[in-house]
């Protein structure tokens, strides 16, 4: 239900603040699954749940949340289909 493929996500790209949060991250969870994300302060961890809740669009990869493609979508509309997604079941 939950397809992550390949996400990456840098942070003020091209400035000496440049952050490569994610790079290359994929994870595939069915319904039912449980997961704890382990990591050291600034692995990612937050950064990996906010590019699920769309809170701002990813440098590359795709995310789907129950089949439907988020990844291009405006930050509004990733949350309502997630919510409905799991309302629905
Ligand atoms: N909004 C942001 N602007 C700039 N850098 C950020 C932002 N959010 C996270 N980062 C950077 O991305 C890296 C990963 O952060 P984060 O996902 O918050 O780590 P964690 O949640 O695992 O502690 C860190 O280097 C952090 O400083
Ligand atoms: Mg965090």
């Amino acid at each position: 239900m939950l397809d992550i493929c390949g996400i990456s996500k840098t942070f003020n790209a091209g400035t000496i603040n440049e952050k490569h949060a994610l790079t290359n991250v994929s994870l595939h969870l069915n319904e039912g699954d449980f997961v704890t994300v382990i990591g050291g302060n600034g692995a990612g961890k937050s950064t990996l749940l906010n590019a699920v809740a769309g809170v701002w669009p990813v440098d590359g990869g795709s995310i789907s949340i129950g089949g439907v493609d988020v990844t291009a979508l405006p930050s509004t509309s990733a949350p309502a289909i997630s919510a409905e997604f799991f309302k629905t079941r």
